[in-house]
């Protein structure tokens, strides 16, 4: 990746993020988006950049995009104040300088136009792109014809059906005096900044704390929108308005911004099926250290995205996905070839328990193991967890990083396990096989199946028949070599993951 570009002007921003991303964030707007002034709270992270707005608008950590208007001190009520002043005192902190919020108002329009440039832009080139290559022989026409099918064509769609709902939700931008009293200078190499017309608007709230006892939420949203009716003539619009404020009010802060994109930035465009929570995908892989020319592997693969993120980020880098449920890579397939990553992503169908690879053939093992009712499975994963563990442990070269997201129960399951591993590796030292190897063989390999794989070189076919049964009763390693780096916990929505980050030493 190259330097940022700068576009001269600091601009204030705020994302969200889901509990236990807000580091990877942080890391993520410091290295591409060379981001100051970079601090967090609870479930968001905040900081300027000077970098341009589509940049920012491929963060990847990020759940959602905010221009930030002002972070302040928490609005606090004593305990005699009565409903009248209450409002008032609440109306004036949120309101404060009113020339904030025009200034706000400005940027956001301008960052809005680049947006919708950038969009035009890529749209244009794409065609451009389309035409020279149907320029072409008969037989790379037919060829290219076929990839972008299921590719290009449907992602265009999708951005499409994705941009004309945000359209809807653009304001009506009239060009004029172009100063911004938010801080920021208008960039003259961009298209015109814009004033506003005066927009119409909807308060969206959040509200938790001692303030709760004064107001519920809507009555929160309605004090605010009052005021900025009043005070700016803006015109508040619920159902289709052009611009949304977003107003949080905690313990700790008072926060306002305006988002800056309709669609959260976790919802990818290059996706068809979605599988795993993708910013937890995209942490998953980055946790791995991926470098150019790496060999990485998911032995359960689902619908690829764990693979995708890492592919999205990593150019020079071969992947390649496992998983032994047909439906699960069908869909997975589906997905590579509309995110245009088949030359880079190999998925093979076959078991994690016996994977069809040479030992030590990849250089990173990144996996998103089943649980609950959405990847209800035929494996018992408590059961098989050692023998999963094993051929992760034998196919990863040393030196290399396996990264795992399991539940907290798989997770203590993973420690005790590892833990008996360290500890059976200390009774039987001397009673491994003059070889060092490990005691159960690798997949026995045919004369047929060695055949030299495009993307992994030593990848060898899938076996014809599962073992997973046979193979339960298989024993682990008794040496471990995996050396443990790192657990974070992320939320899954409903659960909570942990990240097991490891190393493969040659102990
Ligand atoms: C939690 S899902 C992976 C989801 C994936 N990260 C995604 O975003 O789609 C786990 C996957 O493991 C696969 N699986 C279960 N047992 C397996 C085994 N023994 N060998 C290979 N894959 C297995 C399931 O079919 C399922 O697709």
């Amino acid at each position: 990746m190259g330097e940022p570009e700068s576009t001269g002007s600091l601009v204030k921003y705020y994302c969200t993020a889901g509990n236990g991303m807000e580091r990877f964030l942080i890391a993520e707007v410091k290295k591409k988006l060379a981001a100051e002034d970079v601090c967090q709270i609870a479930g968001k992270v905040l900081f300027s950049s000077s970098v341009a707005i589509n940049r920012v608008s491929e963060l990847k950590a990020a759940e959602r995009l905010f221009l930030l208007l002002r972070r302040d001190s928490p609005v606090h009520l004593s305990a005699h104040t009565g409903p009248a002043k209450a409002a008032s005192v609440l109306q004036s902190r949120v309101l404060g300088d009113v020339a904030q919020w025009t200034g706000a108002a400005v940027t956001w329009s301008r960052l809005q136009g680049e947006l919708s440039v950038r969009r035009a832009t890529g749209e244009k080139e794409q065609e451009e792109e389309e035409e020279e290559e149907e320029g072409g022989s008969e037989e790379g026409r037919e060829e290219e014809l076929s990839r972008r099918t299921c590719g290009v064509k449907a992602q265009r769609l999708k951005r499409k059906r994705d941009e004309e709902e945000e359209e809807e939700q653009r304001p009506e931008r009239k060009t004029g005096d172009t100063t911004d009293d938010h801080g920021t200078r208008p960039n003259r190499t961009k298209p015109e900044p814009s004033v506003l017309a005066p927009p119409t608007f909807r308060v969206s709230c959040k509200c938790t704390g001692p303030l709760t006892r004064y107001f519920s939420t809507q009555e929160v949203s309605r004090v605010i929108g009052g005021g900025l009716s009043r005070v700016l003539g803006w015109k508040a619009d619920l159902k289709n308005p052009q611009l949304e404020v977003n107003v949080s009010l905690s313990d700790d802060h008072l926060l306002l911004g305006f988002p800056l994109t309709r669609l959260p930035l976790a919802n990818r465009s290059y996706m068809k099926t979605t599988g795993l929570r993708s910013t937890v995908a995209w942490a998953l892989a980055a946790m791995a250290h991926i470098q150019p020319g790496s060999r990485v592997l998911d032995p359960m693969c689902g619908v690829g995205t764990v693979l995708i993120e890492a592919a999205q980020e990593h150019e020079a880098v071969c992947f390649l996905g496992v998983d032994n449920d047909d439906g699960q890579l069908q869909r997975a397939n589906e997905n590579v070839a509309f995110a245009e990553l088949p030359h880079r992503i190999q998925l093979l169908k076959a078991s994690s328990m016996m994977l069809p690879l040479h030992s030590s053939s990849v250089d990173a093992v990144v996996c998103d193991l089943p649980f609950g009712r959405k990847f209800s499975t035929k494996t018992n994963m408590a059961a098989n967890l050692p023998l999963i563990l094993a051929e992760m442990e034998r196919v990863l070269r040393v030196g290399g990083t396996l990264v795992l997201l399991l539940t907290p129960q798989l997770s203590c399951l993973l420690k005790r396990l590892l833990a008996q591993k360290d500890a059976g590796a200390t009774c039987n030292q001397g009673a491994e096989p003059p070889t060092g190897k490990p005691r159960r063989p690798s997949p026995p390999p045919s004369s047929t199946e060695q055949q030299t794989d495009p993307v992994l070189g030593g990848v060898k076919p899938p076996r014809t028949q599962e073992t997973d049964s046979a193979l339960q009763y298989g024993a682990p390693p008794p040496r471990c070599s995996m050396e443990h780096q790192e657990t974070l916990r992320v939320s899954l929505g409903a659960i909570d993951g942990l990240l097991h980050k490891y190393v493969k030493t040659d102990s």
